[in-house]
């Protein structure tokens, strides 16, 4: 597994070459961290598959396997979890303050132990996020929950179904209810729940394992509880944000990318826009081709819950607007913090003013090669791409934020054809800049 010893690592970056060629999509790293949690609901070994080998799902692992939960991992993609040794229900705070899926296990731990502790979860800064429609569940179904020295404490003497109606569409929320109704007695309704395609997988996990879960991708979820999971043989869908960053690649660089094992219908609000903004798709059973032979247009973006255009993919798309002819707007709905890789991209030339939620874009001829900080794990793989789309060589600090959800990123844009390379200090940026300067 990967440590923190690449804390310090940056992307020295020659861009201006369009990516051409195929990619390989990884597991999706959201379904993938409330799966390897509720994993732990049954006493027999689970194996989950289509793992991504990214640092939050590995910091997730190492954080289970501190309160005696036994991992194993016969392959990069593939880890079996048992749960039955689960020495206590309070989890160490180092390790899972780093990452926000660690509320999942509150639902986890809650909903088969009846009672749970985990500190408050950290994870990107884009922006406020409370966790009170995840409280409010818990409590419908009957536990006691307090904040108390920065930790979550829930506990019930016994967990009874109920109807809750979430005041906001929440995927967190919404999976961690799942979690954590699936074995109390009687049925469980939740309404306005997030229908993304990750909560759908999930409840195909639980259902795996024994649940009783209808209704997952619409508004209306309804859980009917059950005595006991067992094990399970699972394989976690295709990551949506991964697959929706090679598409914008595609699009920004100028260039043709078959986007392999995905579902094509987990994109499709992606493919609109790629397509509004001038580019060509084509949809396959499970890839899809992205190419850009002409300018790239301008257009209107708003964030929502998904069927719509997901927030984790607006910075990619910013940045793709920010080389697009005339004006665009960009409206973000969910998170208020999102904007953060603007004043990154606005030192390689781009042209954008952020007023409250919304980002007004004037595209620009070309962006150019600049040293840049990654704020967070999207925006910095959006600078990533405006970086192999400038002119001259840039460098991205702080890359160990972009690797909690990309696989292998440098060597799948290599693959494409990109010239990017991971590097350790000022000395081996300056000799790649001086390799790729005439280009
Ligand atoms: C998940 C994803 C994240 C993605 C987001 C939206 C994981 C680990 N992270 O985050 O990458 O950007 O979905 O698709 O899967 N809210 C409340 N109260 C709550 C919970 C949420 O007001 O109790 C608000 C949030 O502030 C936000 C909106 O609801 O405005 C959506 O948040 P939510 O869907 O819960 O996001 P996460 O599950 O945290």
């Amino acid at each position: 597994m990967k440590s923190d010893s690449n804390i310090n690592l940056r992307y020295a970056i020659r861009g201006g070459k369009p990516l051409e060629g195929e990619v390989e999509i990884g597991g999706a790293k959201n379904a993938a961290l409330a799966i390897i949690a509720a994993a732990i609901m049954t006493d027999d070994t689970v194996t989950i598959e289509n793992m991504p080998d990214v640092r939050d799902t590995n910091v997730l692992l190492d954080a289970m396997a501190g309160i005696g939960v036994i991992i194993e991992r016969p392959d990069r993609h593939t880890v079996k979890i048992n749960g039955s040794m689960v020495r206590n229900v309070n989890i160490e705070y180092e390790l899972i303050k780093k990452i926000r899926a660690s509320y999942y296990l509150i639902g986890a731990l809650l909903g088969k132990y009846k009672e749970a502790e985990v500190p408050l979860p950290g994870g990107c800064n884009i922006g406020s996020r409370p966790i009170d429609q995840h409280l409010k569940g818990f409590r419908a179904i009957g536990a006691d929950v307090k904040i108390e020295h920065g930790s979550i404490i829930a506990k019930a003497d016994k967990l009874a179904g109920a109807h809750i109606y979430m005041d906001v569409v929440s995927v967190g929320a919404t999976i961690n209810i799942l979690m954590a109704s699936c074995m109390a007695e009687g049925k469980t309704i939740i309404e306005n729940a997030a229908k993304e395609p990750h909560v759908v997988d999930v409840a195909n996990f639980l259902n795996s394992m024994g649940a009783n879960i209808k209704g997952a991708g619409t508004d209306v979820i309804r859980i009917r509880g059950v005595s006991s999971l067992h094990g399970a043989t699972y394989s976690v869908i295709p990551d949506q944000i991964e697959a929706g960053t090679f598409m914008f690649a595609a699009a920004v660089t100028g260039g043709s990318i078959l986007v392999k094992n995905v579902i094509p219908k987990h994109l499709e609000s992606i493919s609109a826009k790629l397509i509004e903004v001038g580019c060509e798709i084509e949809e396959f059973d499970d890839c899809v081709r992205v190419t850009r032979r002409g300018k790239l247009k301008s257009t209107q973006i708003k964030t929502l819950p998904y069927p719509g255009f997901p927030t984790d993919m607006q910075p990619q798309a910013g940045v793709t607007l920010s080389l697009s002819e005339g004006v665009s707007t960009i409206t973000e709905s969910i998170f208020e913090n999102r904007f953060r890789y603007v004043d990154e991209i606005m030192k390689m030339g781009a042209n954008i003013k952020v007023e409250g939620n919304t980002a007004i874009i004037t595209g620009t001829e070309g962006l150019s090669g600049a040293n840049i900080t990654a704020p967070d794990l999207r925006a910095g793989a959006a600078l990533v791409l405006a970086a192999l789309a400038a002119d001259g060589v840039s460098a991205i600090d702080d890359i160990q934020l972009i690797e909690r959800g990309y696989e292998d990123f440098d060597l799948k844009i290599r693959g494409l054809g990109g010239i990017i390379e991971k590097v350790s200090d000022d000395r081996s940026v300056k000799k790649f800049r001086l390799k790729y300067k005439a280009g």
